[in-house]
């Protein structure tokens, strides 16, 4: 795809979607990497003069949505409303430039979904069948399973959720739950049974159709067709559960059509979502919506998520579409999850940050697109953010490379040449090189394979810091018989500096938008890679494009979202994100190895591999609490904080060296995920690794450095 070509080409006609936030929450840094690897394709295919349209919404029915409404006093629809208006203000601020955002609430959504829902009627692939669930007396109302809790029918630990024990890592049924209470009254549930509607996806003409669809060519990232495939089943498996797409009374949704009392599942209109809010889109411009969404379109769709909703994405939502009448997408990209750190975003450490607060502390969102840029492929693995990294590579990448290249010579040019380029400089061997880079940088954008085109476009600006090192125009500038080679550099560097802004510009799209000012060009796309800077125009005066990081910044941030999360931790309605991985907690995973804590220290064992090491998963641990243990000589109790939700719990073997008041306050490490034991006193939850002689004689828990953080990973 060379620009020239892809200026003749016919265009591409692209829908584009990213998921639909939820309705009950703020947009945080985990949400944004995919918005913002989302807007920088689009940028990209705007660029290359495709048609495209980038729409979103706000994910607004279910059942969190209308409890929160209820304990704020307001109406779901004016909670709705609030909270669309917080995530748009969230997502201009990263300059994320959707094409329109609307909402699951609306009436071309409903009339959407219905006729979805009488199409898959009509091919005899709805179904009702009647099914138990737990019911809160009090409320009058069924219960998700997140609204119960309990005690862990394995463990006993109190306050588990219906569906896994934090304590001890089991997974059961909500019916097992010992002492069960809806979160909502505290009401003992009640068993109760009603009729649901199901779409038969175990229907053959389903079941056949996805084992095409999610193993044909391009549609899915290879991981995740693989992961289709386990979910499918070998054929006649009977894997694919038919999916229960209703919900009943009070729920805050649209009714089912014939079917009083009845509403549609949340995830049953919430990718419909991207239909409604492209109609709206159509509607407004002129456009012809059918164009894009009737079967036998040949406008692309396409879908950014989180490898979260896959099942939703590459499963469900391709079912519907194909057996309504509609076209199926074209192409599912799932990203992964956002660390920070290392770790999982945690609100006790301040990591779960939210857009608002990193808008509020005064810092650059090019900065973030920046970084997220640099380190997005198109794979589904996780992406970590390192506040360390994030301000090397801003400082040293964008200001000390890209903007360098500016600011050693427009100055000159204005001053000394009225600010007007040579335009027999414009083809200097090094611009040609430099413009020769195009087709391969667009290759990479297109491919999501953000990472490579940026590592390309700072190879680039090193080839040009080299030519700025090696002519020196604050030299040549001294120098009034070097005015012709002062002149020359300077006009190289300012259209390098213009060719590295193009290539940049999907990503940082204000930052462009002022360099196109202080050069007089009009806004840049792709094709005017070969339209070089001329001297009949006139650079403005230089100014200031961007600050460099401050640590104290970061410092900050991190501080602000310690205090602002504090309260919203508690909210046992938010629900879990696209890419919140912070929300999801780690259940400690059986393996590793059983054994006492203290090790033994003679030859060392034999060799293991990198894979065996890596099932060990070590933690930094901050010692909360300490105690002895009544009846025990050996053994101290202790309270570590591995920066999960709660603490845990942990016995190790260490009271003959350590009174407990000297282990408060230590980091330590400790095995995470050793399967839980029932000891004589309790359940241990980890081992706290510690050296020991031969003999016992002496023995030292291990500990971290200051820098270490709760939960944090060791490698
Ligand atoms: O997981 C989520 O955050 C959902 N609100 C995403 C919905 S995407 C689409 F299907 F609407
Ligand atoms: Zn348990």
């Amino acid at each position: 795809m060379t620009a020239a070509a892809s200026h003749n080409k016919t265009p591409r006609r692209i829908l584009v979607t990213s998921a639909l936030p939820y309705a009950n929450g703020a947009i945080h840094l985990g949400h944004l990497v995919e918005y913002i690897q989302t807007d920088i394709w689009v940028r990209f295919q705007k660029m290359q003069s495709n048609e495209v349209y980038y729409v979103c919404a706000d994910d607004t029915h279910g059942t969190p949505v209308m409890l929160r409404a209820q304990s704020e006093g307001i109406s779901p629809e004016a909670l709705i409303e609030r909270v669309s208006q917080e995530h748009q203000r969230d997502f201009a601020s990263f300059l994320v430039n959707f094409d329109n955002y609307y909402s699951t609430n609306a009436p071309e959504n409903k009339a959407y979904c219905e006729q979805i829902y009488k199409e898959l009627r009509n091919q005899g692939l709805i179904q009702t069948k009647s099914v138990e669930q737990f019911y809160d007396p009090v409320k009058e109302m069924f219960l998700p399973d997140r609204f119960i809790k309990g005690e862990c029918p394995k463990c006993n630990a109190k306050d588990q959720y219906g569906d896994s024990c934090e304590v001890c890592g089991a997974t059961y049924n909500p019916t097992e739950l010992k002492n069960a209470y809806s979160t909502v009254s505290g009401a003992a549930p009640v068993r109760k049974s009603s009729d649901h509607y199901f779409f038969k996806l175990s229907d053959p003409r389903c079941e056949n159709f996805l084992r095409q669809w999610t193993q044909s060519e391009g549609r899915l990232q290879v991981e995740a067709s693989r992961k289709m495939q386990e979910w499918l089943g070998e054929e006649g498996s009977g894997k694919l559960a038919d999916w229960d797409i209703s919900r009943d009374a009070p729920y805050f949704g649209f009714e089912i059509p014939d079917a009083p009392g009845k509403y549609f599942y949340v995830w049953l209109d919430a990718p419909v979502g991207y239909f409604a809010s492209f109609k709206q889109l159509c509607d407004r411009i002129g456009l012809n919506a059918d164009d894009f969404l009737r079967k036998d379109s040949t406008a692309e769709m396409i879908h950014f998520i989180g490898k979260d909703i896959l099942y939703f994405h590459a499963l469900f939502w391709p079912a519907m579409l194909e057996f309504s009448n509609f076209r199926t997408p074209t192409k599912v990209n799932a990203h992964g999850f956002l660390t920070v750190d290392g770790a999982k975003m945690s609100k006790s450490r301040g990591t779960f940050i939210t857009a608002e607060s990193y808008i509020k502390q005064g810092m650059n969102p090019e900065w973030l697109r920046y970084y997220f840029a640099a380190k997005l492929n198109a794979s589904t693995e996780d992406l970590d953010l390192s506040f360390t990294d994030f301000s090397a590579r801003v400082n040293s990448d964008l200001v000390g490379k890209f903007i360098n290249i500016a600011s050693r010579s427009a100055g000159f040019l204005v001053k000394q040449f009225e600010g007007r380029v040579l335009d027999s400089a414009m083809q200097h061997p090094v611009l040609l090189e430099l413009r020769k880079q195009a087709e391969v940088i667009a290759g990479h954008y297109n491919d999501r394979e953000y990472g490579k085109a940026i590592r390309e476009i700072m190879a680039c600006a090193d080839h040009i810091n080299i030519y700025v090192d090696q002519e020196k125009p604050w030299e040549l500038a001294k120098k009034p018989e070097a005015a012709q080679q002062l002149h020359i550099a300077c006009s190289v560097c300012l259209e390098a500096f213009r060719v590295l802004s193009l290539y940049l510009k999907p990503v940082l799209p204000q930052l462009v938008a002022n360099a196109e000012n202080l050069l007089g060009v009009a806004s840049l796309n792709w094709a005017d890679v070969n339209t070089p800077l001329s001297s009949a125009q006139a650079l403005q005066p230089f100014k200031h494009l961007m600050q460099r990081v401050d640590q104290k910044q970061i410092d900050a941030l991190i501080e602000a979202n310690k205090q602002s999360l504090a309260p919203a931790a508690s909210s046992a309605q938010s629900a879990t994100t696209a890419t919140a991985t912070a929300t999801a907690t780690a259940l400690p995973s059986k393996g590793a190895k059983t054994s006492a804590s203290a090790a033994q220290g003679d030859a060392v064992s034999p060799y293991i591999t990198i894979d065996d090491f890596a099932k060990i998963d070590l933690r930094i641990g901050l010692v909360q609490e300490c105690k002895a243990v009544e009846g025990s000589t050996k053994l101290l109790q202790l309270t570590v904080d591995l920066g999960e939700a709660k603490p845990r719990n942990i016995f190790s073997g260490i009271a003959a060296h350590y009174k407990p008041e000297e282990l408060v306050g230590q980091k330590v490490v400790v095995v995470a995920n050793l399967a839980p034991r029932k000891m004589k006193f309790g359940i241990s939850e980890g081992m706290v690794l510690c050296a020991a002689a031969d003999d016992d004689s002496a023995l030292a828990a291990l500990s971290a450095h200051s820098k270490a953080l709760a939960g944090m990973k060791i490698s």
